[in-house]
């Protein structure tokens, strides 16, 4: 993929990994808009990124999906570059039933049903964008996480989403496979942004967080090598555990569940 000359559509960049993406291609000479839910946000991130659009767009919710698309038809018409980035992430403990039914589900919101829904809303405007100018490329990016391939048990609906948008991504990338768009997923490892603002120290006990610059620069250099599927630093080490040595894995990833009954 060419990594300057893009229009690209970022969901969720007013922090975190999205905002270094956003930076990051800005600074490469793309075209960059960004969603968010936050109009705060939305105005901090623009302060600080020259040339950023900012646009507020709930990912989980339907209307403001199906909103944002005659918009970014009208004025972002040569979008060539969809990333499904915006995501949330709770510790959810199933033993206590103190959460309403949209609670308890609303990562499935965010995570899984926003990027079917983006994928499904800006499919027609990137299949003709394919065949807008012969040097650029037309790609869907999802962002999924290392605990798609084993689950955090202290997360475990958030895991279910990541399980699922993985699945769903492979099976997006057949069903491309005799069109011009190109189909990534982008893995994180535990990551040093927001997200995991709520995790204590005790949560995170021996994983090794990498830094947002060092994780976008991965993913630039991925999508430069047309890498269709990006598990860098120790989601690449998950991966391979949860193929070789799943009970292994699992046990060492639920060793913070007594401390969250503890608790
Ligand atoms: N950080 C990690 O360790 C890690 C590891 C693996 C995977 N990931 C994945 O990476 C992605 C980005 O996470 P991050 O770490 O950068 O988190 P972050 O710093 O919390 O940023 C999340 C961004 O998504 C936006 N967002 C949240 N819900 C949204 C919604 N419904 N609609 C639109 N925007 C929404 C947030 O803005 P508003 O709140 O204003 O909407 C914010 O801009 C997520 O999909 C996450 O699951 C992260």
């Amino acid at each position: 993929m060419k990594l300057s000359g893009n229009t690209i559509l970022i969901t969720g960049g007013t922090s975190g990994i999205g905002f270094e993406m956003a930076k990051q291609f800005l600074k490469l000479g793309n075209k960059v808009i960004i969603t968010g839910r936050n109009e705060q946000k939305l105005q901090s991130a623009k302060a600080q990124l020259s040339g950023l659009i900012a646009l507020q767009c709930d990912a989980g919710n339907y209307d403001d999906v199906a909103k944002l698309q005659p918009k970014i038809q009208n004025d972002y018409p040569d979008l060539n570059i969809l990333i499904n980035n915006a995501g949330i992430m709770r510790k959810v403990n199933l033993q206590k039933h103190n959460h309403s039914a949209a609670e308890l589900t609303c990562e499935l919101d965010i995570n899984v049903k926003g990027p079917i829904w983006m994928v499904d809303t800006f499919l027609p405007l990137l299949t003709k964008n394919t065949k807008l100018k012969k040097n650029i490329d037309v790609a869907i990016v999802n962002v999924s996480s290392g605990l798609a391939f084993v689950p955090l048990p202290i997360s475990p609906v958030y895991c279910a989403t990541k399980a699922a948008l993985h699945f769903y991504t492979l099976a997006l990338r057949e069903q491309l496979r005799n069109t011009d768009i190109k189909v990534f997923e982008l893995a994180p490892p535990a990551t040093k942004t927001e997200l995991l603002g709520t995790f204590s120290n005790e949560d995170m006990k021996g994983t090794s967080m990498m830094s947002v610059e060092d994780l976008v620069g991965a993913f630039l250099n991925g999508l430069a090598n047309n890498k269709y599927e990006m598990a860098p630093g120790q989601a690449s080490q998950l991966k391979f555990m949860s193929r070789f040595f799943p009970n292994f894995i699992l046990k060492q990833l639920s060793k913070n569940i007594d401390a969250m009954h503890a608790s």
